[in-house]
C-alpha cells in the first residue's frame, strides 16, 4: 500500500507567535510560551504547528520583516529554544512548519544596510530593487519610477537622499529582495538546508508569488491595485526557484512546502502545484466566501477542479492572522447576536469533511471575535500607520490568546504583565481553561470533530459526491461519511444516514438552520 504524505489530509494549527502564549513575561508570545502549551495542542488534535516568524526583526509588520534569517529574536527566545520546542512537539506527535519570507527582508537586514552605504549601481545595491525616479509634473519634482501601490497603501517605492528609489510591495522597512540576483538564490537555499537540519517539517512561503517582477516594471494605469497577474506577481521565472527547493525538501524525509499564493484565476495557481515545484498552496475562497450554501457549493468546486490536474490535495482556510475571524464575519448585520458562533461550529465540520487538508488559526477553537475596539495608539499593523487609521489593519485578530483566570492577561502573561495588545474585560468564559471544563464549549466541540475526524480519515477517499439538497443547504458524500450544512434559517430534511456529530441538536430528522452534520451514509 502506497503511504499518504502527513500534509495531504493534515490539521494545522497556525500559532501566531507572538499572541500564543508569554513564558518570559516581556508581553509577547514565545517559543518556550508555546512550548508549555503543547499539551493543548496535542489535546486539541491537530497534526502540525505552522509558526508565523519568529527570527530577528525589528518587527515593522509583525515579523514579516526578517533581519537575520537564522536566528531568533531575543523577545522570542533563542535558538536552543527553538531547538527545544522542535523535538517536543515532536515528542508530542506534532509537527513544524515554519514561515520563510523570501520577498523582502527587514530594511535593517545587514544587506540593506550595506546596500544603503553603498553607492547606486554597486553589488550591494543589486540584492534590491533599486530604480530611478522619473521626471515630476512640476520642474524639479521627481515621482517613483512608477505607479506600484504598496499593499499597505502608499507608493511601493522609497526614495533615497542620493536619489536612488527601493522597491517595497509592502511597507518602506520591508524592501523586496532582487530575485535576479544569484546571491539571493543561493542565500535562500541555504536558509532552507538550515531549518531543515534543525528538524522542521515545512515550509509557509510568505507572498511566495512575488519574487519576480516583470523587467518592464510598467505602470498599472490605475488597474486593479492587487494586479495579481499583473507585472509584480506570478511571473514565470518564480517557478524554477520552487523546482530548486522542492529538490532541496526531496533530499530530506518527508519534508513539505505550502505557498501562499493569490492569483486571478486556477490555472495560474495550479502551475506552483507542478509535481517537482511546491506540495500545497493555500486556496482562501472558502475564507472569502459569504455564508451561503451555494457560494461555498461554487468555490469547493473551484478549488478542487484547480488541483485535480496536477493530482494535488486542495488546502482549505476560514481564518488567519491576515483576516477577520470567522466568528465575526458570520455575524448577520442586524441579525441575532452569537450566530456568528453557530456557523463557525457547522463551518468546521465542513472544513472537516473536505478531502486535503485544513489550516486553523490559533483562537478559532475558542470561538474569538475580532476584537474591534482597540484603541488607535495600541494598534501596530503597519496598514492602520500607513493609511492613516483609514483601514483599521489585522491587530483585531491578533490579540493574545486567553488561557486562564478572570482578567487580562488571562493566562498568556505572567500575572502582572500588560500584553502587547490589550485583552478585552469579559474575557473570563472564554479562556481555554474554563471552556474545558464546559461539554458544551467550542473547545469541546473543536476537539471532539477533530478527534472525530481522525478516527475517519483513513477510510475517505479523496473524491467528493454531491447529493441533491435544498438551495439553502450542501449535502455531499465522501465514501462511508456524509456531511449535510443548512446556510438557511430554516430547518432541512437530512439526508439519508445515521447522525454521527451535529453543531445543535437535530429535530427528529430535520436538519435546523445554521447547522452542520456528519452522518453515516446508508
Ligand atoms: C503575511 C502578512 C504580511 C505580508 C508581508 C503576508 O502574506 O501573511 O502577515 O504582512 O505577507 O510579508
Amino acid at each position: 500500500m502506497t503511504r499518504i504524505p502527513w500534509w495531504r489530509d493534515a490539521v494545522v494549527y497556525e500559532v501566531y507567535v507572538r499572541s500564543f502564549a508569554d513564558a518570559d513575561g516581556n508581553g509577547e508570545g514565545d517559543l518556550q510560551g508555546i512550548r508549555s502549551r503543547l499539551g493543548h495542542l496535542r489535546d486539541l488534535g491537530v497534526d502540525a504547528l505552522w509558526l508565523t516568524p519568529f527570527y530577528t526583526s525589528p518587527l515593522a509588520d509583525g515579523g514579516y520583516d526578517v533581519a537575520d534569517y537564522r536566528d531568533v529574536d531575543p523577545r522570542f527566545g533563542t535558538l536552543d529554544d527553538f531547538d527545544a520546542l522542535v523535538s517536543d512537539a515532536h515528542d508530542h506527535g506534532l509537527r513544524m512548519i515554519v514561515d520563510i519570507v523570501p520577498n523582502h527582508s527587514s530594511d535593517r537586514h545587514r544587506w540593506f544596510r550595506e546596500a544603503l552605504a553603498a553607492p547606486p549601481g554597486s553589488p550591494a545595491r543589486s540584492r534590491y530593487i533599486f530604480r530611478s525616479g522619473k521626471p515630476g509634473e512640476r520642474p524639479g519634482e521627481e515621482d517613483p519610477p512608477n505607479d506600484w501601490p504598496s499593499a499597505f497603501g502608499g507608493p511601493a517605492w522609497t526614495r533615497l537622499d542620493d536619489g536612488e528609489w527601493y522597491l517595497h510591495l509592502y511597507a518602506p522597512e520591508q524592501p523586496d529582495l532582487n530575485w535576479r540576483n544569484p546571491e539571493v538564490r543561493h542565500e535562500f537555499e541555504d536558509i532552507l538546508r538550515f531549518w531543515l537540519d534543525r528538524g522542521v517539517d515545512g515550509f509557509r512561503i510568505d507572498v511566495a508569488a512575488g519574487l519576480f517582477k516583470d523587467e518592464s516594471f510598467r505602470d498599472l494605469h490605475g488597474q486593479d491595485r492587487r494586479m495579481l497577474n499583473g507585472p509584480m506577481y506570478s511571473r514565470p521565472e518564480v517557478h524554477d526557484v520552487y523546482r530548486r527547493w522542492r529538490q532541496i525538501l526531496d533530499e530530506y524525509d518527508d519534508r513539505m512546502a505550502i505557498g501562499e499564493v493569490w492569483t486571478d484565476g486556477p490555472q495560474d495557481l495550479a502551475l506552483y502545484l507542478r509535481p517537482d515545484e511546491l506540495h500545497q498552496v493555500f486556496q482562501f475562497d472558502l475564507q472569502l466566501a459569504p455564508w451561503s450554501a451555494m457560494a461555498f457549493r461554487e468555490v469547493i468546486d473551484a478549488a478542487l477542479k484547480a488541483v485535480a490536474p496536477m493530482g494535488a490535495a486542495p488546502t482549505w482556510v476560514l481564518s488567519s492572522h491576515d483576516s477577520v475571524r470567522h466568528v465575526t464575519r458570520y455575524e448577520q448585520p442586524g441579525g441575532l447576536p452569537g450566530i456568528g458562533h453557530g456557523r463557525a461550529k457547522a463551518a468546521l465540520l465542513l472544513l472537516l469533511a473536505l478531502p486535503g487538508s485544513a489550516y486553523l488559526y490559533q483562537g478559532e477553537e475558542l470561538g474569538l471575535p475580532e476584537v474591534t475596539d482597540l484603541p488607535d495608539e495600541a494598534r501596530q499593523d503597519p496598514i492602520f500607520k500607513r493609511t492613516n487609521g483609514r483601514t483599521a489593519g489585522r491587530d483585531s485578530c491578533r490579540v493574545p490568546l486567553p488561557w486562564s483566570g478572570p482578567a487580562e492577561p488571562y493566562g498568556f502573561s505572567p500575572d502582572g504583565v500588560r500584553p502587547w495588545l490589550p485583552m478585552p474585560r469579559g474575557w473570563a468564559s472564554v479562556t481555554a481553561e474554563a471552556q474545558a471544563s464546559d461539554p458544551s464549549s467550542m473547545l469541546n466541540w473543536y476537539r471532539e470533530a477533530l478527534a472525530l475526524r481522525r478516527r475517519l480519515k483513513d477510510g475517505l477517499p479523496d473524491e467528493l459526491e454531491w447529493i441533491d439538497s435544498p438551495d439553502t443547504a450542501l449535502f455531499f458524500r465522501r465514501g462511508p461519511l456524509v456531511c449535510a450544512l443548512n446556510c438557511g434559517e430554516n430547518p432541512v430534511r437530512l439526508p439519508a444516514g445515521i447522525p454521527l456529530l451535529t453543531s445543535t441538536p437535530l429535530y427528529g430528522d430535520l436538519l435546523p438552520g445554521n447547522t452542520a452534520a456528519w452522518l453515516t451514509a446508508p
